[in-house]
């Protein structure tokens, strides 16, 4: 393995110390369960149609070009599996109950699968879809493809999918609890994250700036590293089982 043993074992200690573990995940966790992240090599973004379609205008403009990719992006998510680093996080959650707070960029439902079920997808979920006008809350809609156009059933108003665009704010509450329970915890556990997203990046350095230890699982050097307490250089289905074993 690429990264220090020492880090290993220190931050080890750490984790298995602490009442309060804050996780912030994003698309590197899933990587290996083989779903592309964002910013990496042949990342999603990198194709910049994509993030033309990400937004409400490219919706409003084009809904059926949005959907296929929304389609596409359902697929893939639904065809993979969790993987030991989805799996040890559900683990550690199991073993921390209200000590543990995950809040996750992540869409495909990889956390749940494994096992989680508190974690808090800040970007929404692919497995959801929601009325494009808001009326109503998010709900499950698995069928694939999905029959679009549908419409929402209070308003008629197209469905898409529930997940946070370009340009659309996240759910306050969801910051709020991530603050909060930040600026508490012992240790801030920074997963799969390039961490050039806000509020992503802000809530872990928050925490840190409240006296968390910030542990940086990533096989990249990542914005936050200069933040971290320990660097673990390494992809997060090899490093997370051994730093959550006890
Ligand atoms: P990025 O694609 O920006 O970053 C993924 C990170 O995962 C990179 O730092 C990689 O080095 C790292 N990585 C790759 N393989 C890994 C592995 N096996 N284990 C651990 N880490 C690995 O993805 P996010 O940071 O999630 O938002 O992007 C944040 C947000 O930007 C996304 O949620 C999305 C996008 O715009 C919305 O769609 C609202
Ligand atoms: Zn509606």
């Amino acid at each position: 393995m690429s990264f220090d043993e020492a880090a290993l074992a220190r931050a080890r200690e750490r984790v298995a110390g602490a009442e309060r573990i804050l996780v912030l995940s994003g698309a590197g966790l899933s990587a290996e369960s083989g779903l592309d992240t964002f910013r990496g090599a042949g990342g999603l973004w990198r194709n910049h149609r994509a993030t033309d379609l990400a937004t409400p205008e490219a919706f409003a403009r084009d809904p059926d070009l949005v959907w296929a990719f929304y389609e596409a992006r359902r697929a893939a998510a639904f065809d993979v599996e969790p993987n030991p680093g989805h799996h040890a996080l559900a683990l550690l959650e199991e073993r921390l109950g209200d000590g543990l707070l995950h809040l996750t960029q992540n869409v495909d439902g990889l956390i749940a699968a494994a096992g989680a079920r508190r974690a808090l997808e800040i970007h929404g979920s692919l497995r959801q879809v929601r009325c494009s006008r808001g009326c109503s809350e998010p709900f499950e809609d698995l069928r694939r493809p999905f029959p679009h156009p549908a419409v929402c059933d209070g308003c008629g108003s197209l469905l898409r999918p529930a997940v946070v665009w370009f340009g659309e704010g996240l759910d306050p509450d969801h910051l709020d609890r991530g603050f909060a329970f930040g600026a508490r915890a012992e240790v801030v556990l920074v997963v799969g994250t390039s961490g050039q997203v806000e509020p992503a990046a802000s809530l872990a350095r928050e925490a840190a700036r409240h006296g968390a230890a910030l542990i940086d699982v990533n096989p990249e050097p990542s914005l936050l590293a200069s933040h971290a307490t320990e660097v673990l250089t390494g992809p997060a289905g090899a490093v997370l089982p051994r730093l959550i074993a006890t």
